[in-house]
């Protein structure tokens, strides 16, 4: 292995202070993930799937305590607070070290140090940055494999180049003779970044955005403050590619707050005749402008770490064979043939399961038979409609970016910003109800602006302004048109109005029209909306009423969401940009004007 002086040192430095029984060199290889698996499974703390099933895939429970983001544990450590700003958890960054090196010192004993050298981005590609992650958790290795490109391939790449240190235990040193349990954590977690020294320490879980380090803490949290200094985006979008009936090809990028559609929007299959969507990426987005103006996107992710509940053949077809082999799954429940099973996979539920507590399960049970949150992990490789650019080092053109949240109310189907400025406005505004992709209250209301409230790195306000900035790098011609988007919206029984999943396509088709040039939208105080007709509701049982519905916000509706907006934006004090804080005035305006 080609191996620096300046890894060596720091994996060196990380030993001595975590003192690991023994140190492992991860080359990234079959054999090496074989016999890894392997070792989990005599130490009974996964299970193998039933060969027939589903070939070469596993099964992991986590500790019940350990089964999301932990937002509360998490910090940036920035030199200066304001540089955190008011969205993030701040602590001095030499006292947390400090801290740190008392709770990491031992904390491998009895284990051994992985060291992951891995690829955010395809191999040499001008997008993609190099990370490497130490942790103590084979789990987290086998999921690290599958999520991005790993091992010796990634030294060749880094030669002595700077690289991100991830540093990752779960903080469960095992005394001489003491036996390991299936998920070893500890209740105290820590979730740092330290954004100006490009490194990060976890400490405490074994758990997905907690530990898969390359995913969350640096692919969205570093990356964005590395992007804010290079002039670049990390955005928590996913990236597809939209074929209309007549072969004209385009590329999609949307941010939605975790757990609200991105992975089933990625593999959309569409209801309507003609049109095709493709997958580049399900979760990240990283973006540079191009030598011709236009914005160009990767997927940093090697794979896909979704949310089980709720995906089915009918839902997402896609992701489900993408899972047909090759995967992990986490805490989702267990059949009698040795399969997993989670809520709304089947229409039929199983007679009898193990449920992620591993008790026995049936229809009649009052409890889930998997956690909410529960994950499957698999390749991307293996998604049906993954698009032929999807490695593509360049990138791919983008050329309309979508926010969007879970709204039962006010927020309309689609509405299309007037430009770039109003469309980062659209950005800033987005609010969310609250999913369990994180430890938190279930269905609160909250603003995740552009999706990135747990995840950007930096001073959101300054984050708000780095998109202004992008925003004038390019000729408004070249620049990505932005549209909002709401699946979600529900009528006075509480039920959803609009189909979702395939039927989005109706939606990207009329985003496709926009782009094209076609004229068919109206102006309404809050954007453009599709002209009556011209969304595309052939074939759905949907009344005109009921599409109506979909797009009304009232005066005092609109008013009060500006007011409450203004409240939030409070929060900013001086680092609010004057250009947002201008679009909230015009957009009052429009309002008092109807
Ligand atoms: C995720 C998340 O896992 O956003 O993608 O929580
Ligand atoms: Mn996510």
């Amino acid at each position: 292995m080609n191996i620096s002086n300046k890894l060596r040192n720091w994996v060196d430095e990380c030993a001595a202070l975590c003192k690991p029984d023994k140190i492992h060199w991860c080359d990234g290889s079959d054999e090496e993930y074989q016999s890894l698996a392997n070792m989990l499974i005599e130490k009974g703390a996964i299970k193998k799937l039933n060969e027939s099933k589903r070939p070469n895939s596993y099964y992991a429970v986590s500790d019940p305590t350990d089964v999301a983001r932990v937002e509360d544990r998490t910090f940036i450590c920035s030199e200066k607070e304001e540089d955190a700003g008011p969205t993030n958890n701040w602590k001095d960054p030499a006292e947390m070290k400090e801290l740190l090196k008392g709770i990491f010192d031992g904390c491998m004993k009895g284990r051994t140090m992985y060291v992951m050298p891995f690829s955010m981005g395809p191999l040499g590609s001008d997008i993609a940055h190099i990370g490497v992650e130490i942790t103590d958790s084979p789990y987290v290795v086998m999921n690290m494999r599958i999520m991005t490109r790993i091992g010796s391939k990634v030294l060749d790449v880094l030669g002595d180049g700077n690289f991100v240190h991830c540093l990752h235990s779960v903080g469960a040193p095992l005394a001489d003779g003491q036996e390991d349990v299936n998920w070893p954590c500890n209740k105290e977690k820590y979730i740092v970044q330290f954004p100006e020294e490009r490194s990060i320490w976890s400490f405490g879980s074994g758990y997905g955005g907690n530990a898969l380090l390359g995913k969350k803490c640096f692919a969205l949290r570093i990356a964005s403050a590395m992007a804010k200094d290079e002039g670049w985006m990390a955005e928590h979008m996913l990236i597809v590619g939209i074929t209309s009936p007549e072969g004209v090809k385009k590329y999609v990028a949307a941010a939605f707050p975790s757990a609200c559609g991105k992975t089933n929007l990625a593999m959309l299959t569409p209801t309507i005749p003609g049109w095709k969507v493709e997958t580049v990426g399900d979760d990240i987005a990283w973006m540079k402008f191009g030598d011709d103006g236009r914005l160009y996107a990767i997927n940093p992710e090697y794979g896909f770490f979704g949310v089980a509940p709720g995906t089915s053949y009918h839902t997402n077809g896609n992701a489900m064979k993408s899972m047909e082999s090759n995967s992990l799954f986490t805490n989702v429940a267990l059949t009698d043939d040795g399969d997993v099973w989670w809520e709304g996979m089947t229409e039929e539920k199983p007679a009898h399961l193990k449920d992620w507590h591993g008790k026995d399960w049936t229809p009649d049970s009052q409890t889930p038979s998997s956690h909410p949150n529960s994950r499957f992990t698999c390749p991307a490789s293996q998604c049906p409609v993954i698009d032929k650019d999807w490695e593509n080092p360049k990138g791919v053109p983008i050329s309309a970016i979508l926010f969007g949240g879970r709204r039962a109310s006010i927020v309309p189907l689609v509405n299309e910003a007037f430009d770039w400025q109003y469309g980062t406005f659209l950005g800033s505004s987005v609010s969310s109800e609250m999913t369990a992709a994180a430890a938190g209250t279930l269905g609160q209301l909250r603003h995740d602006p552009f999706a990135m409230l747990p995840f950007c790195g930096y001073n959101m306000g300054d984050y708000f302004a780095h998109w202004l900035k992008m925003g004038k790098k390019s000729d408004s011609s070249k620049l990505p048109k932005i549209f909002y988007v709401n699946w979600f919206r529900k009528d006075e029984n509480g039920k959803f109005i609009w189909p979702g999943y395939g039927d989005n396509i109706r939606v990207l088709k009329w985003v496709f029209e926009r782009l094209e040039g076609s004229d068919n939208f109206e102006d309404r105080p809050y954007g453009r909306i599709p002209s009556k007709g011209a969304l595309d509701t052939s074939g759905l049982d949907i009344s005109n009423d009921e599409m109506e519905k979909l797009f009304v916000i009232s005066k005092e509706e609109g008013l009060s969401e500006v007011n409450e907006l203004r409240e939030y934006y409070k929060k900013f004090g001086d680092k609010l940009p004057a250009e947002l804080a201008d679009e909230l005035n015009k957009l009052e305006e429009r309002y008092n004007k109807m």
